[in-house]
């Protein structure tokens, strides 16, 4: 993103609407009407500055974003500006099939067009439960039909609980069955409804045959497989020594919700760094990547959710615990948005909140893209 910002990644938030009431969602959709969203002429304003500032690459997410019409003209406006990869995050329910047409020559024009959808189980016993009755049914319907259609899922989101966790091989035989490269497990976060989830979090040991199953099924099937999590403050146990080892110490990506408020990251929502509205050109892009890259490396590094942002380093799992073996200790600290941290570095003070143009309501998204 040029000149100090290290932000590669661009995260929408198109709509916070959605078709379907997920059990576990981080996005309650019921207070953020269409009037709150950016419109797609605003849209492609924002994503020729981004091209032009140097953003690599574009995820769509939501809510559900097909929900609106413009999301994959959207898509291809990106492409077509210069941004190199473009990711849609669907729940795969609305590929009718004018829709699954669209997808999939656009995906035919622009390769790097990338679709993943999420799969909370590979039985409709399970992905129903967290999703709906007949989700899962509707959800092989629609993949067949895209699929016929030329158009590819590029890879499968799942959230995984002590209600799916067995089948997470078989998520992977389902991934790699539609041709899928990537597949990415996250735990459930204390977002939205997802809070009445905590209990059916992993606990430590099942984490730690994870990251087995993960290396053993990417080398089965050459899938690049994440695992995001677990939610350390939750889940690892305070006396162990060792914890999983991020990726990374930070992401490099940021958000924007669908009225153009910047904000790094779902549990830093309210932590605004800026907004697309008020100078949607190159300069003013760059200016605000350059102040959300300040703050992710201001909070992240005591964030519980790293992990779940950057995932675990699955080559080397795991990594002394700060405080342990004679490293520097890290203090808790409740962020901005609210949640406390047990791991992590010294604290930075927080960043100032900047130019937030609408109130916020509260709330936060998952990631959470992949
Ligand atoms: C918010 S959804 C938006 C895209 C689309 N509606 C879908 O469900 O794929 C994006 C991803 O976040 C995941 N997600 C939603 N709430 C979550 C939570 N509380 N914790 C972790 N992941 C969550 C979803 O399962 C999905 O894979
Ligand atoms: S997880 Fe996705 S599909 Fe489910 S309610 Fe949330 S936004 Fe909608």
């Amino acid at each position: 993103m040029g000149d100090g910002g290290q932000v590669s990644q661009v995260q929408i938030l198109l709509t916070e609407r959605c078709n379907i009431k997920c059990r576990h969602c981080a996005v309650p959709a019921e207070d953020s009407p269409a009037s709150h969203e950016m419109s797609t002429t605003q849209w492609k304003a924002f994503l020729d500055a981004a091209a032009a500032a140097g953003t690599e690459s574009v995820v769509i997410n939501g809510g559900e974003a097909l929900v609106r019409r413009d999301a994959i003209e959207l898509i291809e406006h990106a492409l077509a500006a210069g941004i190199s990869w473009a990711t849609l995050i669907t729940n795969g329910m609305l590929f009718g099939n004018r829709a699954a047409a669209q997808i999939a020559a656009v995906q035919q024009r622009w390769p790097a067009f990338g679709v993943h959808v999420s799969v909370d189980g590979a039985s409709a016993q399970t992905h129903d439960w967290m999703r709906g009755a007949g989700t899962f049914t509707r959800l092989l319907a629609s993949v067949t039909r895209l699929r016929a259609a030329g158009g590819r899922v590029t890879g499968i989101n799942s959230v995984i609980h002590r209600g799916n966790v067995h089948e997470f091989e078989d998520l992977a035989a389902l991934a790699a069955g539609w041709g899928a490269e990537v597949l990415t497990v996250f735990p459930s976060a204390d977002l939205g409804r997802g809070i009445a989830l905590a209990d059916t979090r992993l606990s430590r040991p099942v984490w730690l045959e994870l990251y087995e199953r993960a290396r053993a099924v990417r080398d089965r099937y050459g899938l690049m497989v994440g695992i995001g999590g677990p939610v350390m403050a939750d889940e690892w146990p305070e006396d162990e020594n060792l914890v999983p080892r991020p990726r990374s110490e930070r992401p490099d990506k940021v958000c924007i919700g669908p009225d153009g408020a910047v904000f790094t990251c779902p549990p830093l929502r309210w932590h605004q760094v800026g907004h697309v509205g008020d100078r949607c050109d190159q300069a003013g892009w760059t200016a605000i990547a350059r102040r959300a890259a300040r703050a992710l490396d201001e909070s992240c590094a005591s964030c519980k959710y790293l992990l779940v942002c950057t995932n675990v380093d699955l080559d080397d799992p795991l990594r002394p615990r700060p405080g342990a073996f004679g490293m520097p200790a890290r203090a808790s600290v409740t962020t901005a948005g609210g949640y406390t941290a047990t791991a992590g570095a010294r604290p930075a003070a927080p960043v100032p909140i900047a130019l937030s143009r609408r109130p916020g309501r509260d709330q936060g998204d998952s990631r959470i893209s992949s």
